[in-house]
C-alpha cells in the first residue's frame, strides 16, 4: 500500500530557523544526496543547512506567480509535501496559496522571543483557510537559560492563541533545528519534554478522507466520442462515483445514471477524488464546461449570491460593484463584491469597519455572480468553495475567496418573467430596445449630441428616453460623489435603470462620463452585446477644458473640485466603440446625424 500523502504548510521567518528546520527534515529523512549531506553537515551550524535549502529546486504554483516552494520527502508511512511560504513581504498572498493546499500547519516559534505578531497572523490565516491541525515547533530551545521554564511559558501563550483563534487541534514540540533534536528523532537531553518529535506527529497525522465528501466532478470538457456518445471529462474534486450511481448535472438539475467511467482509454468501475476521468451517462443531458456533476442524494448548492471571506491580493484596492471574473473549479462568471461587512484585524481577530479591501486585507463581504454557480461551503469542500477573482482589464488575480454560505435571498427571489416582455413592449412601439451609451470627458459634448439624436428619433416616431449624468445625480444617485468607488456604483445603478428601460421596450440614450471600461462592459453584459451601442465622444482634454461650459475645469484647477476626470481622476477611452465621434472634425449636428443613421440602420428602418 502506498504511503498516505500529507501536505504541510510551513510558516515562520528565516530568523525563526524555518529553512534550517525544513533542511533538517529533508536531511534526516534521507532526501539529500551524499554531496548535499556532506555540505549540510559541514561546520555543523544552521547556516550551511539553510543555504543548502535555498539551492534546492523549487516548484512554483502555476497560474499565480507566488514564491511558494514545494519540497518533498517520504517516510515509510507518509509521503510529505512541504509547502514553504516566505514569511515577510506578500505574506498574505503566499500564505493563502500555501495554506489553501495544506492539511496541516507547521508553525515555527522562536524560543528566544515566543509568540509574535507574525505567529498570530499565520495562525489566523491558516485557520481561515480551513486548516484544523497545527504543530508548533518551539525552535532554539537550546539557546534559553531555563528551557523547562521557557517551554512551559511559551506553551501557555500558544495554548491561549490556539483557543482565541479557534484552532481545532495543536501540539507543541521544543526543537533544535540545527542539531535535529525533536525534529526527526526524539531529543535525548530534554527531560522536560517526553512527547513525540515533529516527524512522529507528521507520521501520526491522518488527513481527512476526501472520498467521504459528496461526489463532485466539475466538467472540464465535453468530449464527442464515436457516434453520438458523449463523455464528460474532468478531475474528481471530492467523493467517489461508480457505474450505476444516479447523478445530477448542476445547475440545470438534469438527472442521469452513470453508464461508464474511463481513465484515458481504460474502462473502470469506480473513481475517487483526484482522478481525471471521463464519464458516459445513460442518456443525453444538455451540459457544458463549468457544469458540475454531483451525487443526486447530496447535491451542491446552486445560487448567485454568497457570503464569503476574501483575501485581497491586488495592488489596487477592491472596488465594490465592479465586475470581476470569478473562477471556481471550472466555472468562470462575472461577479461583483459588495461593500465589506468588515475587515479582519489579522493580529487581534477584531472586526474593523471597512469600505473597501486593500492589498493583504482579509474581510467578509457579499458576492453576487452574473448567473447561478454551483458550489459548496469552503469548510465542507475546498475545491468547490474556494474561488479567485480576476481583474478583467489586466488578467491579474486580485483576490482569493472562501464561500461561507449561500444567501437564501438568491434562492428565494427569482427574476419575474413578465409575459409582456422586452420584445413585446418594443414591437408594440414598432422598434427594438437599444442602449446608446455616450462616454467621454466632462464637457466633451455628450449631452448636446444625445439631445440632437433624441430629437431625430422622436421625429422618426421612435420611443426613447435620455438618462443624463447630471440629472441622475440630482435624484437616484444623490448620495454618490466622484471617488472611483462612487463612480463604479453610479454606473452600476444607471446600468440597472437603463436595463429596466430597455425591458420597457425603449431606446435609451445614456450620457455619463463612465470613465472605466469595466463598468461600461458590465452594462453591455446586462442588456446583451447586440443591444448596447457604445459611442465615444472623443474630445481632447485641452479642448474640453478650453470650452469649459460649466466652469468646472477652472474650479478643478483652482483645487476647488477634487477627483476631476482627466485631471486627477483617470479616464479609460473605449478600445473598440461602435461609433467614435471626433468633435474636432465634425459639428454636433453632423455627429447626431451619423449616430441616428447608425441606429436607424440597426433597426432596419433605413437600409443604406
Ligand atoms: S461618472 O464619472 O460617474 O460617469 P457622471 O457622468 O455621472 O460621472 O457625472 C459627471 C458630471 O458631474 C460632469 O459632467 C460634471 O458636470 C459633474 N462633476 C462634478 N464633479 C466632477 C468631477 N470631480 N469629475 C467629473 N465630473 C464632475
Amino acid at each position: 500500500m502506498s504511503a498516505t500523502r500529507v501536505k504541510i504548510v510551513a510558516c515562520g521567518s528565516i530568523d525563526n530557523g524555518k529553512s534550517t528546520l525544513i533542511a533538517r527534515l529533508l536531511l534526516d529523512t534521507g532526501k539529500l544526496t551524499s554531496d548535499e549531506r556532506e555540505a549540510a553537515l559541514r561546520g555543523g551550524d544552521g547556516a550551511a543547512l539553510a543555504s543548502l535549502l535555498d539551492g534546492l529546486a523549487a516548484e512554483r504554483e502555476q497560474g499565480i506567480t507566488i514564491d511558494v516552494a514545494y519540497r518533498y520527502f517520504a517516510t515509510p508511512r507518509r509521503s510529505v509535501v512541504l509547502i514553504d511560504c516566505p514569511g515577510h513581504e506578500q505574506y498574505t498572498r503566499n500564505m493563502v496559496t500555501g495554506a489553501s493546499n495544506a492539511d496541516l500547519a507547521l508553525v515555527l516559534v522562536d524560543a528566544t522571543s515566543g509568540v509574535t505578531t507574525q505567529t498570530r497572523r499565520h495562525c489566523r490565516i491558516a485557520h481561515l483557510l480551513g486548516i484544523e491541525d497545527y504543530i508548533f515547533a518551539l525552535n532554539k530551545i537550546d539557546l534559553v537559560a531555563d528551557p523547562a521554564k521557557v517551554f512551559a511559558e511559551h506553551s501557555r501563550a500558544i495554548d491561549a492563541l490556539a483557543g482565541e483563534t479557534g484552532l481545532a487541534r495543536h501540539n507543541i514540540v521544543p526543537v533544535v533545528a540545527t542539531s535535529g533534536a525533536n525534529v526527526a528523532s526524539r531529543a535525548s537531553d530534554m527531560p522536560f519534554y517526553t512527547g513525540p518529535s515533529v516527524l512522529e506527529l507528521v507520521e501520526d497525522f491522518a488527513p481527512a478522507e476526501t472520498t467521504e465528501a459528496g461526489f463532485r466532478l466539475p466538467i472540464q470538457t465535453v468530449l464527442r466520442g464515436d457516434g453520438s456518445v458523449r463523455r464528460l471529462a474532468g478531475t474528481v474534486a471530492s467523493g467517489a462515483v461508480a457505474i450505476g450511481d444516479v447523478i445530477v448535472v448542476l445547475p440545470g438539475e438534469q438527472h442521469a445514471t452513470i453508464a461508464a467511467i474511463h481513465v484515458g482509454t481504460t474502462a473502470i468501475d469506480r473513481a475517487v477524488a483526484g482522478q481525471s476521468i471521463a464519464i458516459t451517462l445513460d442518456r443525453q443531458v444538455d451540459c457544458a464546461r463549468g457544469d458540475v456533476i454531483t451525487t443526486a442524494s447530496d447535491p451542491a448548492i446552486v445560487a448567485d449570491q454568497f457570503k464569503a471571506d476574501i483575501a485581497w491580493l491586488g495592488d489596487k484596492p477592491m472596488l465594490a460593484g465592479r465586475a470581476y471574473t470569478l473562477k471556481l473549479a471550472t466555472q468562470s462568471v462575472s461577479a461583483t463584491v459588495h461593500q465589506p461587512d468588515y475587515r479582519l484585524d489579522i493580529e487581534t481577530g477584531q472586526h474593523l469597519a471597512a469600505r473597501t479591501l486593500r492589498k493583504n486585507d482579509i474581510g467578509t463581504a457579499i458576492v453576487t455572480t452574473g448567473r447561478d454557480i454551483v458550489s459548496d461551503p469552503y469548510n465542507d469542500n475546498r475545491i468547490m468553495g474556494g474561488f479567485i477573482l480576476i481583474d478583467r482589464e489586466t488578467g491579474d488575480t486580485v483576490a482569493a475567496g472562501m464561500i461561507r454560505h449561500s444567501l437564501s435571498r438568491s434562492q428565494n427571489i427569482a427574476w419575474q418573467q413578465a409575459s409582456v416582455d422586452r420584445d413585446a413592449h418594443a414591437r408594440q412601439k414598432g422598434q427594438r430596445a437599444k442602449i446608446l451609451w455616450f462616454t467621454g470627458l466632462s464637457g466633451a459634448g455628450k449631452t448636446t449630441i444625445a439631445n440632437l439624436v433624441e430629437q431625430r428619433l422622436y421625429a422618426a416616431g421612435l420611443h426613447s428616453f435620455l438618462l443624463d449624468g447630471d440629472n441622475v445625480r440630482m435624484g437616484l444617485n444623490k448620495d454618490l460623489g466622484f471617488t472611483q468607488a462612487d463612480r463604479v456604483e453610479n454606473i452600476r445603478r444607471v446600468g440597472e435603470v437603463a436595463r429596466l428601460m430597455t425591458d420597457a421596450g425603449l431606446i435609451v440614450l445614456a450620457t455619463f462620463i463612465s470613465p472605466f471600461r469595466a463598468e461600461r462592459e458590465l452594462v453591455r453584459a446586462m442588456v446583451g452585446d447586440g443591444d448596447f451601442i457604445e459611442i465615444f465622444i472623443d474630445t481632447p482634454l485641452a479642448i474640453a477644458e478650453d470650452r469649459d461650459v460649466k466652469g468646472l475645469y477652472a474650479k478643478a484647477r483652482r483645487g476647488e473640485i477634487k477627483n476631476f476626470t482627466g485631471l486627477d481622476s483617470p479616464y479609460e477611452p473605449p478600445e473598440d466603440p461602435q461609433i467614435r465621434v471626433d468633435t474636432t472634425a465634425m459639428t454636433a449636428v453632423e455627429a447626431a446625424e451619423r449616430i441616428a443613421r447608425y441606429l436607424l440602420r440597426e433597426l432596419g428602418t433605413i437600409d443604406d
